[in-house]
């Protein structure tokens, strides 16, 4: 098949790579022209493992890349992965999305006919509501699509740091789709992936199949939230939470995955997306109580982590190690990195920050150009009053003898990757 996938962030991109190596024939549209110019050039423009070689692979021939609206349409098929901000309270921003929407119904408007039909599908996350701001903005650019442009959704749940993975292998594929001939159209284009991984393919509307995304991520915060507020009265108890959540993982209505409590949630999805639920339920006259409080459960977490630190050395004028700052292993993304919370307390509390990641330091700097970072975790904990542990960076879990040159080895761990010994003073934060 021919399509063009209009936004090359880390969805589309990915998806573009991923649909040319399944044997389509993909252009990627971006208005940036350095990320264009990068997918051309064989390169991937951002870190995801395995993307890089799809590219260098597929680029200047199944895929290609270009700023310019004036090539499309490529085949019957246009799909949108644009980011959607998210505003002060929550709620998401779809103004760049119905943008380009507009732009493509303008040109599409310009070639096809009579009897041409073309289908729009939207890949980014849209809370239900928000399908009929981006009817009307390919309205707006089209005119009445009615018979020749049909909307469609396409949710995506890839993780970072697996997307290519998940694209391959994906449990599930939802198509929201509003005709047979749209469903049959994206049953071919995800047709080599049915063959490979046998997902359950669910079709519904467009609306549901937006939702679904939303709950997915809701569900998986809050069973996170969920087991963060257990591990907290375990902790009051002196019990540790992880045996008990390996316990409750055995009954399979429960499931064993998504029960490690600590610090909290993070990353672009989770915190995004439930709190743009979140609003967009409120707007519609429904008040989420549940989402509320995976909210605040997961802000109350790094907080505790502090606290508990607190509660062992005084923070004032305290050297304190923060080992990790991405907001999960695999990545050097610290978007809603649960190390921005812990961090801008510690210092509140008057402590000097050293923080340690193996790769998202950089990122770090930006949002924090003033605490001191070191290249090596042995480097951050050494003459260090305390230490956070707050990305379960695997090797954290070698460090050993480098807490012997703590001043004062208190570790409080919000990951549970610390063994506990002797010669330091180890707090788990639930367990
Ligand atoms: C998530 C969803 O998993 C994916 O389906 C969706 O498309 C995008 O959002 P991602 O944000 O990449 O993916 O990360 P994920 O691996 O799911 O972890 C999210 C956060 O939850 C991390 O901060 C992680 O540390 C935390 N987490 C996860 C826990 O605290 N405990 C757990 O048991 C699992």
């Amino acid at each position: 098949m021919e399509l063009t996938i209009v936004g090359s962030g880390y969805v589309g991109t990915t998806v573009a790579a991923c649909l040319a190596d399944a044997g389509h024939r993909v252009q990627a549209l971006d208005i940036d022209a350095s990320i264009v110019a990068r997918i051309n050039a064989g390169e991937s423009p951002i870190v995801e493992p395995g993307l890089e070689e799809l590219i260098a692979t597929h680029a200047g021939d199944r895929l290609v890349a270009t700023s310019d609206y004036a090539n499309l349409p490529t085949g019957n098929l246009t799909m949108l992965s644009i980011q959607t901000p998210t505003h002060d309270d929550g709620r998401i921003d779809v103004g760049p999305l119905a943008g380009a929407i507009e732009s493509v119904g303008a040109r599409l408007a310009e070639v096809l006919g009579p009897d041409d039909r073309h289908l729009v599908v939207i890949k980014s996350t849209v809370v239900p509501p928000a399908l009929e701001t981006l009817r009307t903005a390919l309205a707006e650019g089209f005119g009445d699509a009615s018979g020749t442009v049909e909307l469609a959704t396409n949710p995506e749940f890839q993780r970072e740091g697996h997307a290519v993975e998940d694209f391959r292998f994906p449990q599930k594929i939802v198509l929201g789709v509003e005709s047979s001939w749209a469903e049959t159209l994206l049953r071919e284009l995800y047709q080599p992936v049915i063959d490979a991984a046998d997902p359950v393919v669910i079709v519904t509307d467009p609306p549901t199949a937006a939702m679904i995304k939303y709950a997915n991520n809701a569900f998986l915060a809050a069973k996170i939230s969920l087991i963060n507020d257990i591990g907290n009265a375990c902790k009051a108890f002196g019990v540790d939470a992880y045996e008990v959540a390996d316990a409750i993982g055995t009954d399979d209505r429960i499931g064993a995955r998504f029960l490690r409590s600590g610090v909290g949630f993070g990353g672009s999805c989770f915190p995004k997306d439930v709190k743009a639920l979140q609003g967009a339920a409120r707007d519609a006259g429904y008040d989420p109580m549940m989402l509320e409080a995976a909210l605040a459960v997961n802000e109350h977490q790094p907080r505790r982590l502090v606290e508990l630190l607190a509660e062992r050395i005084e923070l004032a004028d305290a050297r304190v190690a923060v080992l990790g700052l991405a907001f999960k292993p695999g990545t050097d993304d610290i978007r809603n990195s649960r190390a921005i919370p812990v961090i801008e307390r510690l210092r509140e509390a008057g402590a000097t920050v050293v923080g340690y990641d193996p790769v998202a330091t950089t990122n770090m700097r930006s949002r924090f150009p003033d605490i001191e970072y070191t290249d090596t975790a042995s480097e951050a904990l050494d003459g260090a009053d305390g230490a956070v542990v707050v990305t379960d960076w695997d090797e954290f879990a070698a460090l050993d003898d480098a807490f012997d040159a703590m001043a004062d080895p208190v570790v409080v761990d919000g990951r549970r990757v610390i063994e506990r010994r002797d010669g330091i003073e180890y707090v788990g934060l639930t367990w």
